[in-house]
């Protein structure tokens, strides 16, 4: 009998690409998702990639009568939760909509799984719940001290999620901490689509790459890295959603409270990502020096033992291969899913 998992936000970026792997894997998948950042075409590709379909819902982890409707009309094994907004610069602007989406969304969500008695749950976390540490390479034993809004809303959910755990030890829960996300399957069928100006480098990069802005803006080369240039650990979409289905598995043989980075703990600099990209175009990226980005920090990367160790689990996919899926995604998509 196929266990049936709710993903909320389902039809984003990460949530997408896990919605493959999962249907992959003989999953039933539930997508929830209001989708305030995401197109429901991406369910066309989901099932042109897996030839499979997923019952999508249209709604909002805030609604809970709608939630409720959805857990009472299907009978579900476990939830991951990507449902969220998730740009820093954003969080310091409109604050109490990301507490209130971020938080309030997920007290919701978690109030209704434990109605429902439902009993796993995949948490999207974030490296940024870590803030700045004394030394680059985060492990999931540092104190954590998130500097931005967007942070403390997921360290505010990690709480809230440990505290379930303490008050209901038969609740299994796993709180993934991602680093930074980037690349696309590689069928070219789904990826990454910011509206508006890209925030983050690999988006970016890929639209001056295929002509639609002139050139990049690189905040800063006068960083205390080797280059000067700020550096990253940067993880293969299809890397994190794999992290998922195996934090999934272990929940087979143990209960515990799990909570890993996902990386690859092998940071790249801006540079060298350009590097990458010039190399796979045969071309140059124009780009252009300018001054530091509020808030950025010179660098920080994950230690990806505590995945490996407690989930068998490790990225796959090197720099390279993010960069070749990137610009597939981006030179099929110019316009995102509006070109389907
Ligand atoms: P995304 O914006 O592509 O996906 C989020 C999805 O959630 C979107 O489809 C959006 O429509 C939906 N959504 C937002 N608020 C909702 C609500 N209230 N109710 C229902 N649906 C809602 O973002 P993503 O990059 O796929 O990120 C997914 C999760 O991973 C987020 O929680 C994010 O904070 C976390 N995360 C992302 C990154 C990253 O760099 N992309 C890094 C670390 C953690
Ligand atoms: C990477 C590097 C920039 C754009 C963010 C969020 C984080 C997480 C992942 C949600 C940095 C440089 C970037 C550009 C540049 N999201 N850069 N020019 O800031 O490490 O992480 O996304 O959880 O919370 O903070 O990623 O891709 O924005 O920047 O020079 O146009 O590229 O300075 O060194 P970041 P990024």
């Amino acid at each position: 009998m196929s266990q049936r998992i709710l993903v909320t936000g389902g039809t984003g970026y990460i949530g997408s690409h896990t919605v493959v792997q999962l249907l992959l894997q003989d999953y039933e998948v539930v997508v929830f998702d209001n989708l305030s950042n995401s197109s429901q075409m991406v369910l066309d590709r989901i099932e042109k990639i897996t030839n499979k379909n997923c019952i999508f819902i249209e709604g909002d982890v805030r609604d809970r009568a709608a939630l409720r409707s959805v857990f009472i009309n299907h009978n579900l094994d476990a939830v991951i939760h990507f449902a969220g907004l998730k740009a820093v610069g954003e969080s310091s602007i409109i604050p109490l909509l990301y507490y209130d989406n971020n938080v309030t969304g997920s007290i919701i969500l978690f109030e209704e799984i434990m109605r429902a008695g439902v009993r796993t749950i995949v948490f999207s976390s974030s490296a940024t719940v870590y803030g700045d540490q004394d030394c680059a390479k985060y492990h999931e034993a540092m104190c954590l001290s998130p500097i931005n809004v967007y942070g403390r809303t997921k360290l505010m959910a990690e709480d809230i999620l440990r505290d379930l755990k303490r008050s209901n030890v038969n609740m299994q829960i796993a709180i993934l901490r991602y680093f930074n996300p980037v690349g696309a399957h590689f069928s070219g069928q789904i990826g990454e689509y910011p509206l508006g100006t890209p925030n983050n480098l690999l988006p970016f990069i890929a639209q001056v790459a295929v002509g639609k802005r002139p050139k990049l803006f690189i905040y800063g080369d006068d960083w205390d890295t080797p280059d000067g240039t700020g550096l990253r650990d940067y993880i293969h979409v299809d890397d994190l959603a794999s992290g998922h289905l195996a934090a999934l598995e272990r929940f087979q043989n143990d209960e515990s409270l799990l909570t890993v980075n996902l990386g690859t703990g092998r940071p790249y600099s801006v540079l060298e990502v350009i590097k990458s990209f010039e190399k796979i175009l045969g071309s140059k990226i124009p780009y252009e020096i300018v001054g530091r980005r509020s808030g950025d920090l010179a660098e920080y990367y994950s230690d990806p033992s505590m995945a490996k160790k407690l989930l068998g689990w490790q990225a796959k996919f090197d720099l390279d291969q993010m960069c070749v899926d990137t610009l597939r995604w981006q030179k099929n998509n110019p316009n995102g899913y509006e070109d389907s």
